[in-house]
Protein backbone atom coordinates (compact mmCIF):
# COMPACT_ATOMS: atom_id res chain seq x y z
CA UNK A 1 0.00 0.00 0.00
CA UNK A 2 1.66 3.59 -1.15
CA UNK A 3 2.07 5.65 1.97
CA UNK A 4 1.09 8.90 1.14
CA UNK A 5 3.27 10.89 3.74
CA UNK A 6 6.38 9.05 1.19
CA UNK A 7 4.84 9.92 -2.05
CA UNK A 8 4.23 13.80 -1.16
CA UNK A 9 7.87 13.68 0.40
CA UNK A 10 6.48 16.00 2.61
CA UNK A 11 9.25 15.69 5.18
CA UNK A 12 12.55 15.83 2.59
CA UNK A 13 12.24 19.96 2.33
CA UNK A 14 13.34 22.58 3.83
CA UNK A 15 11.12 24.45 6.80
CA UNK A 16 7.29 24.12 5.09
CA UNK A 17 3.63 25.51 6.53
CA UNK A 18 2.54 22.27 5.68
CA UNK A 19 3.71 18.87 7.58
CA UNK A 20 2.10 15.80 7.88
CA UNK A 21 2.18 14.52 11.36
CA UNK A 22 0.99 10.56 11.54
CA UNK A 23 -2.30 10.60 9.76
CA UNK A 24 -3.05 14.67 10.14
CA UNK A 25 -1.68 17.48 7.90
CA UNK A 26 -0.67 20.61 9.89
CA UNK A 27 -0.43 23.96 9.50
CA UNK A 28 1.99 25.36 11.35
CA UNK A 29 1.39 24.16 14.80
CA UNK A 30 -2.74 23.72 13.79
CA UNK A 31 -4.27 20.50 12.59
CA UNK A 32 -6.29 21.53 9.91
CA UNK A 33 -9.10 19.10 10.87
CA UNK A 34 -9.54 21.18 13.77
CA UNK A 35 -10.21 24.03 11.76
CA UNK A 36 -12.01 22.02 9.11
CA UNK A 37 -14.65 21.40 12.79
CA UNK A 38 -14.87 24.65 13.78
CA UNK A 39 -15.33 26.94 10.58
CA UNK A 40 -16.37 24.35 8.40
CA UNK A 41 -15.68 23.90 4.76
CA UNK A 42 -14.87 25.34 1.94
CA UNK A 43 -12.88 27.58 3.27
CA UNK A 44 -8.84 29.31 2.85
CA UNK A 45 -6.32 28.85 5.26
CA UNK A 46 -3.12 30.64 5.61
CA UNK A 47 0.07 30.51 7.06
CA UNK A 48 1.17 33.93 9.01
CA UNK A 49 4.68 32.27 9.34
CA UNK A 50 5.28 31.56 4.97
CA UNK A 51 3.94 35.06 4.58
CA UNK A 52 6.86 36.66 6.41
CA UNK A 53 9.29 33.85 5.72
CA UNK A 54 8.47 34.47 1.88
CA UNK A 55 8.95 38.25 2.50
CA UNK A 56 12.26 38.52 4.63
CA UNK A 57 13.60 35.69 1.96
CA UNK A 58 13.15 38.29 -1.28
CA UNK A 59 13.93 41.11 1.06
CA UNK A 60 17.48 39.07 1.80
CA UNK A 61 18.15 39.14 -1.30
CA UNK A 62 18.42 42.56 -1.81
CA UNK A 63 20.35 43.67 0.93
CA UNK A 64 22.66 46.05 0.72
CA UNK A 65 20.59 48.13 -2.20
CA UNK A 66 17.82 50.53 -1.83
CA UNK A 67 14.42 48.91 -2.36
CA UNK A 68 10.78 48.92 -1.57
CA UNK A 69 9.02 46.01 -2.09
CA UNK A 70 5.54 47.13 -2.88
CA UNK A 71 3.48 43.61 -2.53
CA UNK A 72 0.61 43.57 -5.32
CA UNK A 73 -2.46 43.47 -3.44
CA UNK A 74 -4.32 41.35 -5.94
CA UNK A 75 -2.63 38.44 -5.61
CA UNK A 76 -4.18 38.44 -1.79
CA UNK A 77 -6.06 41.62 -0.55
CA UNK A 78 -7.11 40.20 2.68
CA UNK A 79 -6.34 43.37 5.23
CA UNK A 80 -4.52 40.30 7.59
CA UNK A 81 -2.69 39.83 4.81
CA UNK A 82 -1.24 43.03 3.76
CA UNK A 83 -1.10 43.69 7.38
CA UNK A 84 1.56 41.10 7.94
CA UNK A 85 3.57 42.41 5.52
CA UNK A 86 3.65 45.95 6.06
CA UNK A 87 4.25 45.59 9.49
CA UNK A 88 7.55 43.86 7.52
CA UNK A 89 7.79 47.25 6.04
CA UNK A 90 6.53 46.45 2.83
CA UNK A 91 4.86 48.57 0.59
CA UNK A 92 1.61 47.66 -1.46
CA UNK A 93 1.60 47.73 -5.47
CA UNK A 94 -2.43 48.60 -5.93
CA UNK A 95 -4.58 48.77 -9.07
CA UNK A 96 -7.88 50.40 -8.08
CA UNK A 97 -9.46 52.96 -5.52
CA UNK A 98 -10.70 49.59 -3.46
CA UNK A 99 -7.12 47.89 -3.25
CA UNK A 100 -5.68 51.98 -1.96
CA UNK A 101 -8.99 51.36 0.70
CA UNK A 102 -7.56 47.79 1.64
CA UNK A 103 -3.58 49.24 1.63
CA UNK A 104 -4.28 51.89 3.85
CA UNK A 105 -6.69 50.05 5.95
CA UNK A 106 -4.09 47.41 6.82
CA UNK A 107 -1.52 50.11 7.56
CA UNK A 108 0.95 50.50 4.80
CA UNK A 109 2.04 54.41 4.63
CA UNK A 110 0.65 56.14 1.75
CA UNK A 111 4.28 57.05 0.48
CA UNK A 112 5.11 53.42 -0.16
CA UNK A 113 2.06 52.88 -2.30
CA UNK A 114 2.77 52.51 -5.74
CA UNK A 115 -0.68 52.67 -8.13
CA UNK A 116 -0.64 50.42 -11.11
CA UNK A 117 -3.17 49.78 -13.46
CA UNK A 118 -4.27 50.25 -17.15
CA UNK A 119 -7.71 51.93 -16.63
CA UNK A 120 -7.02 54.12 -13.45
CA UNK A 121 -10.29 56.85 -13.31
CA UNK A 122 -10.26 60.23 -12.74
CA UNK A 123 -11.81 59.53 -9.60
CA UNK A 124 -9.27 56.95 -8.59
CA UNK A 125 -6.49 59.58 -9.59
CA UNK A 126 -7.96 62.29 -7.19
CA UNK A 127 -8.37 59.73 -4.12
CA UNK A 128 -5.06 58.49 -4.84
CA UNK A 129 -3.07 62.28 -4.71
CA UNK A 130 -5.02 63.16 -1.63
CA UNK A 131 -4.34 60.08 0.06
CA UNK A 132 -0.25 60.98 -0.53
CA UNK A 133 0.24 57.70 -2.60
CA UNK A 134 4.40 57.25 -3.59
CA UNK A 135 4.18 56.57 -7.69
CA UNK A 136 1.64 56.47 -9.98
CA UNK A 137 2.51 54.38 -12.48
CA UNK A 138 1.09 55.87 -15.83
CA UNK A 139 -0.10 53.44 -18.91
CA UNK A 140 -0.87 55.80 -21.47
CA UNK A 141 -0.25 59.23 -22.74
CA UNK A 142 -4.08 59.94 -22.31
CA UNK A 143 -3.35 59.05 -18.67
CA UNK A 144 -0.65 61.45 -18.25
CA UNK A 145 -3.46 64.76 -19.28
CA UNK A 146 -5.81 63.27 -16.77
CA UNK A 147 -4.12 63.04 -14.16
CA UNK A 148 -1.95 66.92 -14.79
CA UNK A 149 -5.52 68.00 -14.68
CA UNK A 150 -6.79 65.87 -11.19
CA UNK A 151 -3.10 67.18 -9.89
CA UNK A 152 -3.71 70.99 -11.10
CA UNK A 153 -7.21 70.96 -9.80
CA UNK A 154 -5.67 69.69 -6.52
CA UNK A 155 -2.79 71.81 -6.71
CA UNK A 156 -0.58 68.99 -5.66
CA UNK A 157 2.30 67.64 -7.37
CA UNK A 158 2.58 63.92 -8.54
CA UNK A 159 5.30 61.74 -8.48
CA UNK A 160 4.93 59.16 -11.44
CA UNK A 161 6.67 56.52 -13.48
CA UNK A 162 6.15 55.60 -16.86
CA UNK A 163 5.02 51.72 -17.41
CA UNK A 164 6.67 50.71 -20.48
CA UNK A 165 6.52 47.79 -22.48
CA UNK A 166 9.54 45.84 -23.18
CA UNK A 167 8.68 43.53 -25.62
CA UNK A 168 9.09 40.32 -24.03
CA UNK A 169 7.86 37.22 -23.83
CA UNK A 170 7.71 35.60 -20.33
CA UNK A 171 5.81 33.37 -18.37
CA UNK A 172 4.42 30.20 -19.80
CA UNK A 173 0.27 30.97 -19.56
CA UNK A 174 -0.84 33.09 -22.51
CA UNK A 175 -3.42 34.39 -20.05
CA UNK A 176 -1.53 35.92 -17.82
CA UNK A 177 1.46 37.23 -20.21
CA UNK A 178 1.58 41.30 -20.03
CA UNK A 179 5.42 42.39 -21.45
CA UNK A 180 4.35 41.54 -25.41
CA UNK A 181 4.40 44.61 -27.54
CA UNK A 182 0.83 43.23 -28.39
CA UNK A 183 -0.37 42.97 -25.24
CA UNK A 184 -3.06 46.09 -23.58
CA UNK A 185 -0.35 46.71 -20.87
CA UNK A 186 2.37 50.09 -20.80
CA UNK A 187 3.41 52.29 -22.94
CA UNK A 188 5.49 51.27 -26.26
CA UNK A 189 8.97 51.61 -25.76
CA UNK A 190 9.87 53.88 -28.82
CA UNK A 191 7.78 56.53 -26.93
CA UNK A 192 9.12 56.65 -23.77
CA UNK A 193 11.57 59.98 -24.68
CA UNK A 194 8.61 61.73 -25.77
CA UNK A 195 6.25 60.48 -22.87
CA UNK A 196 9.16 61.94 -20.74
CA UNK A 197 9.27 65.11 -22.48
CA UNK A 198 5.91 65.82 -21.90
CA UNK A 199 6.00 65.10 -18.08
CA UNK A 200 9.06 67.07 -17.96
CA UNK A 201 6.45 70.10 -19.55
CA UNK A 202 3.69 69.73 -16.63
CA UNK A 203 4.18 71.60 -13.63
CA UNK A 204 2.42 69.28 -11.62
CA UNK A 205 3.75 66.25 -12.45
CA UNK A 206 7.60 64.50 -11.51
CA UNK A 207 9.04 61.97 -13.48
CA UNK A 208 11.07 59.78 -10.30
CA UNK A 209 11.59 56.55 -12.56
CA UNK A 210 10.23 53.88 -14.96
CA UNK A 211 8.23 50.15 -14.30
CA UNK A 212 8.00 47.48 -16.17
CA UNK A 213 6.26 44.09 -15.30
CA UNK A 214 6.70 41.26 -17.75
CA UNK A 215 4.38 38.97 -16.52
CA UNK A 216 3.17 35.95 -14.34
CA UNK A 217 4.42 32.79 -13.46
CA UNK A 218 7.60 33.40 -14.60
CA UNK A 219 9.73 30.01 -13.76
CA UNK A 220 13.41 31.18 -15.34
CA UNK A 221 15.56 34.44 -14.59
CA UNK A 222 16.34 34.59 -18.04
CA UNK A 223 13.37 37.04 -19.10
CA UNK A 224 14.50 39.38 -16.12
CA UNK A 225 18.09 39.40 -17.42
CA UNK A 226 16.78 40.66 -20.46
CA UNK A 227 14.44 42.87 -18.63
CA UNK A 228 17.13 44.86 -16.32
CA UNK A 229 19.42 45.13 -19.52
CA UNK A 230 16.76 46.97 -21.03
CA UNK A 231 15.65 49.00 -18.33
CA UNK A 232 19.32 50.11 -17.48
CA UNK A 233 20.14 50.81 -21.19
CA UNK A 234 16.80 53.31 -21.21
CA UNK A 235 17.52 55.13 -17.82
CA UNK A 236 21.17 55.89 -19.30
CA UNK A 237 19.39 57.33 -22.13
CA UNK A 238 16.81 59.71 -19.90
CA UNK A 239 18.67 60.83 -17.86
CA UNK A 240 20.73 62.11 -20.42
CA UNK A 241 18.29 63.68 -21.86
CA UNK A 242 18.15 65.36 -18.77
CA UNK A 243 15.27 63.25 -16.77
CA UNK A 244 15.94 62.98 -13.10
CA UNK A 245 15.40 58.87 -12.95
CA UNK A 246 15.80 57.33 -9.72
CA UNK A 247 13.71 54.30 -9.57
CA UNK A 248 13.48 51.41 -11.40
CA UNK A 249 9.89 49.60 -10.78
CA UNK A 250 10.31 45.90 -11.73
CA UNK A 251 7.64 44.37 -11.34
CA UNK A 252 6.14 41.37 -10.06
CA UNK A 253 6.03 37.79 -11.95
CA UNK A 254 7.99 35.53 -9.81
CA UNK A 255 6.59 32.37 -10.27
CA UNK A 256 6.02 29.45 -8.16
CA UNK A 257 5.36 25.22 -8.70
CA UNK A 258 1.80 24.27 -7.94
CA UNK A 259 3.18 20.57 -7.92
CA UNK A 260 5.22 21.34 -5.01
CA UNK A 261 1.96 23.28 -2.99
CA UNK A 262 3.26 26.66 -4.19
CA UNK A 263 6.62 27.09 -3.18
CA UNK A 264 8.93 29.60 -5.19
CA UNK A 265 10.45 28.46 -8.65
CA UNK A 266 13.31 31.09 -8.93
CA UNK A 267 15.94 31.37 -5.72
CA UNK A 268 15.72 35.14 -4.62
CA UNK A 269 19.67 35.24 -5.10
CA UNK A 270 19.35 34.30 -8.30
CA UNK A 271 16.35 36.88 -9.30
CA UNK A 272 18.64 39.86 -6.83
CA UNK A 273 21.60 38.69 -9.05
CA UNK A 274 19.84 38.72 -12.54
CA UNK A 275 18.60 42.40 -11.90
CA UNK A 276 21.54 43.78 -9.36
CA UNK A 277 24.05 42.94 -12.60
CA UNK A 278 22.59 45.52 -14.66
CA UNK A 279 20.85 48.07 -12.42
CA UNK A 280 23.26 48.24 -9.73
CA UNK A 281 25.88 50.78 -11.41
CA UNK A 282 23.42 53.08 -11.77
CA UNK A 283 22.76 54.00 -8.48
CA UNK A 284 18.61 53.28 -8.72
CA UNK A 285 16.18 52.39 -5.88
CA UNK A 286 14.52 49.30 -7.15
CA UNK A 287 10.66 48.61 -6.46
CA UNK A 288 9.54 45.11 -6.35
CA UNK A 289 5.95 44.13 -7.18
CA UNK A 290 5.79 40.38 -5.83
CA UNK A 291 2.30 38.93 -5.30
CA UNK A 292 2.21 34.96 -6.01
CA UNK A 293 5.71 34.10 -4.73
CA UNK A 294 4.70 35.71 -1.27
CA UNK A 295 1.25 33.78 -0.90
CA UNK A 296 0.69 31.34 -2.95
CA UNK A 297 2.61 29.05 -0.78
CA UNK A 298 1.12 29.88 2.27
CA UNK A 299 -2.29 29.02 1.69
CA UNK A 300 -4.78 26.15 0.94
CA UNK A 301 -8.18 25.38 0.25
CA UNK A 302 -9.94 23.04 2.55
CA UNK A 303 -12.94 21.38 1.08
CA UNK A 304 -15.15 18.28 2.09
CA UNK A 305 -16.37 15.64 -0.27
CA UNK A 306 -20.05 15.80 -0.90
CA UNK A 307 -20.14 12.12 -2.31
CA UNK A 308 -18.69 9.67 -5.04
CA UNK A 309 -20.05 9.41 -8.13
CA UNK A 310 -19.53 7.68 -11.63
CA UNK A 311 -19.79 7.93 -14.96
CA UNK A 312 -18.98 6.00 -17.49
CA UNK A 313 -15.34 5.22 -16.97
CA UNK A 314 -15.06 7.50 -14.38
CA UNK A 315 -14.75 7.99 -10.88
CA UNK A 316 -15.48 11.44 -9.68
CA UNK A 317 -15.34 12.96 -6.52
CA UNK A 318 -18.15 16.07 -6.02
CA UNK A 319 -16.45 18.54 -3.03
CA UNK A 320 -17.84 21.39 -1.79
CA UNK A 321 -16.11 23.76 -3.33
CA UNK A 322 -16.55 24.59 -7.04
CA UNK A 323 -15.06 27.24 -9.81
CA UNK A 324 -16.34 29.94 -7.96
CA UNK A 325 -14.60 29.67 -4.86
CA UNK A 326 -11.28 28.51 -6.86
CA UNK A 327 -11.53 29.64 -10.20
CA UNK A 328 -7.33 28.87 -11.10
CA UNK A 329 -8.54 25.44 -12.33
CA UNK A 330 -11.08 26.18 -14.94
CA UNK A 331 -9.66 29.72 -16.13
CA UNK A 332 -5.61 28.93 -16.26
CA UNK A 333 -6.11 24.66 -16.23
CA UNK A 334 -4.11 24.83 -13.34
CA UNK A 335 -3.11 21.99 -10.95
CA UNK A 336 -3.76 22.45 -6.94
CA UNK A 337 -2.21 19.27 -5.43
CA UNK A 338 -5.23 17.79 -3.42
CA UNK A 339 -4.34 15.89 -0.15
CA UNK A 340 -6.48 14.56 2.80
CA UNK A 341 -6.14 16.57 6.33
CA UNK A 342 -6.49 13.39 7.68
CA UNK A 343 -5.38 10.03 5.89
CA UNK A 344 -7.43 6.76 6.80
CA UNK A 345 -5.10 3.13 7.38
CA UNK A 346 -6.87 1.84 4.45
CA UNK A 347 -5.63 4.47 2.06
CA UNK A 348 -5.06 2.26 -1.43
CA UNK A 349 -4.76 5.01 -3.80
CA UNK A 350 -6.82 5.42 -7.11
CA UNK A 351 -7.06 7.76 -9.71
CA UNK A 352 -10.35 10.33 -8.76
CA UNK A 353 -11.12 13.33 -11.19
CA UNK A 354 -12.51 16.22 -8.56
CA UNK A 355 -15.64 18.53 -9.06
CA UNK A 356 -17.41 20.99 -7.77
CA UNK A 357 -20.94 21.83 -7.60
CA UNK A 358 -21.45 24.61 -9.90
CA UNK A 359 -23.69 23.68 -12.76
CA UNK A 360 -20.68 24.43 -15.59
CA UNK A 361 -18.65 21.84 -17.17
CA UNK A 362 -15.00 23.30 -16.26
CA UNK A 363 -15.99 23.00 -12.75
CA UNK A 364 -13.51 20.49 -12.40
CA UNK A 365 -9.92 20.91 -10.09
CA UNK A 366 -8.12 18.17 -11.65
CA UNK A 367 -8.51 14.45 -13.12
CA UNK A 368 -6.58 11.21 -12.67
CA UNK A 369 -5.78 12.79 -8.72
CA UNK A 370 -4.48 9.83 -6.86
CA UNK A 371 -6.21 9.60 -3.45
CA UNK A 372 -7.49 7.28 -1.44
CA UNK A 373 -11.33 6.98 -0.87
CA UNK A 374 -12.98 9.67 -0.26
CA UNK A 375 -16.12 9.53 1.98
CA UNK A 376 -18.83 12.40 2.35
CA UNK A 377 -17.11 14.48 4.67
CA UNK A 378 -13.64 13.62 4.29
CA UNK A 379 -11.80 17.13 4.16
CA UNK A 380 -8.98 17.63 1.20
CA UNK A 381 -6.69 20.25 1.34
CA UNK A 382 -5.95 21.97 -2.22
CA UNK A 383 -2.56 23.83 -1.49
CA UNK A 384 -0.91 26.70 -2.99
CA UNK A 385 -4.21 28.34 -3.00
CA UNK A 386 -2.96 31.29 -1.17
CA UNK A 387 -2.30 33.53 -4.79
CA UNK A 388 -5.43 34.11 -6.54
CA UNK A 389 -7.65 31.99 -4.98
CA UNK A 390 -9.69 34.04 -2.39
CA UNK A 391 -9.70 36.79 -4.38
CA UNK A 392 -10.77 35.87 -7.76
CA UNK A 393 -14.34 33.74 -6.15
CA UNK A 394 -17.91 35.13 -6.76
CA UNK A 395 -20.91 34.14 -5.53
CA UNK A 396 -22.31 31.89 -8.96
CA UNK A 397 -24.71 29.43 -8.12
CA UNK A 398 -25.50 31.75 -5.12
CA UNK A 399 -23.15 30.59 -3.43
CA UNK A 400 -21.91 32.50 -0.40
CA UNK A 401 -18.31 33.53 -0.41
CA UNK A 402 -15.91 30.94 1.77
CA UNK A 403 -13.98 32.50 4.79
CA UNK A 404 -10.21 33.19 5.17
CA UNK A 405 -8.70 31.95 8.14
CA UNK A 406 -5.35 32.83 9.20
CA UNK A 407 -3.02 30.81 11.62
CA UNK A 408 -0.23 32.26 13.64
CA UNK A 409 2.00 29.55 15.56
CA UNK A 410 -0.67 27.18 17.31
CA UNK A 411 -3.35 29.68 17.13
CA UNK A 412 -5.83 30.74 14.06
CA UNK A 413 -8.27 33.57 13.64
CA UNK A 414 -11.13 34.09 11.34
CA UNK A 415 -9.80 37.36 9.07
CA UNK A 416 -12.78 36.74 6.98
CA UNK A 417 -16.29 35.75 7.29
CA UNK A 418 -18.44 33.46 5.88
CA UNK A 419 -20.95 35.66 3.65
CA UNK A 420 -24.22 34.63 5.28
CA UNK A 421 -27.75 34.22 2.60
CA UNK A 422 -29.43 36.75 4.30
CA UNK A 423 -26.63 38.96 3.33
CA UNK A 424 -26.81 37.95 -0.20
CA UNK A 425 -30.22 38.14 -0.45
CA UNK A 426 -30.30 41.80 1.10
CA UNK A 427 -28.65 43.65 -1.20
CA UNK A 428 -31.48 42.73 -4.32
CA UNK A 429 -34.96 43.77 -4.24
CA UNK A 430 -37.94 42.03 -5.81
CA UNK A 431 -39.74 45.33 -5.71
CA UNK A 432 -39.47 47.74 -8.79
CA UNK A 433 -38.26 50.88 -7.14
CA UNK A 434 -38.00 53.63 -9.66
CA UNK A 435 -35.35 56.19 -9.24
CA UNK A 436 -35.40 59.59 -8.75
CA UNK A 437 -33.69 61.30 -11.56
N1 LIG B 1 2.45 44.11 -10.93
C1 LIG B 1 1.54 44.22 -11.92
C2 LIG B 1 1.48 45.47 -12.68
C3 LIG B 1 0.71 43.14 -12.23
O1 LIG B 1 -0.17 43.25 -13.22
C4 LIG B 1 0.81 41.93 -11.48
C5 LIG B 1 -0.07 40.80 -11.75
C6 LIG B 1 1.75 41.89 -10.43
C7 LIG B 1 2.56 42.98 -10.19
C8 LIG B 1 1.92 40.67 -9.56
O2 LIG B 1 2.30 39.57 -10.32
P1 LIG B 1 2.74 38.21 -9.57
O3 LIG B 1 4.00 38.51 -8.81
O4 LIG B 1 1.64 37.82 -8.67
O5 LIG B 1 2.92 37.25 -10.69
N2 LIG B 1 -4.81 35.64 -11.84
C9 LIG B 1 -3.62 35.12 -12.44
C10 LIG B 1 -2.45 36.06 -12.29
C11 LIG B 1 -2.71 37.44 -12.86
C12 LIG B 1 -1.57 38.39 -12.61
C13 LIG B 1 -1.96 39.79 -12.93
N3 LIG B 1 -0.96 40.79 -12.68
C14 LIG B 1 -3.32 33.75 -11.83
O6 LIG B 1 -4.08 33.30 -10.98
O7 LIG B 1 -2.37 33.11 -12.22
Amino acid sequence: MPDLAKTEGLETRKWRALTRRGKSLFLEEVELAQIAQAVGTPAYVYSSQALGRAYLELDAAFEGHERLIAYAVKANSNLAVIARFAKLGAGADVVSEGEIRRALAAGVAPEKIVFSGVGKTAQELAFALKAGIGIFNLESEDELHLLDKVAADQRAKARVSVRLNPDIAAGGNDKIATGRATDKFGVNWDRAHSIYRAIAASKWLEAVGIDIHIGSQITSVEPYAKMAGKAADLVRRLRRDGHDIRCVDIGGGLGVDYARDGCSVIDPPDYAAAILEHLEPLGVKLILEPGRVLTAGAGVLLTSAIRAKRASNRRFVILDAAMNDMIRPALYGERHRATPIVTSSSGELAPVDLAGPVCESTDIFDRDVMLPALNPGDVIALTGAGAYGSVLSLEYNSRPRIPEIMVDGDQFAIVRKRRTYDQILDEESVSFKPCAV
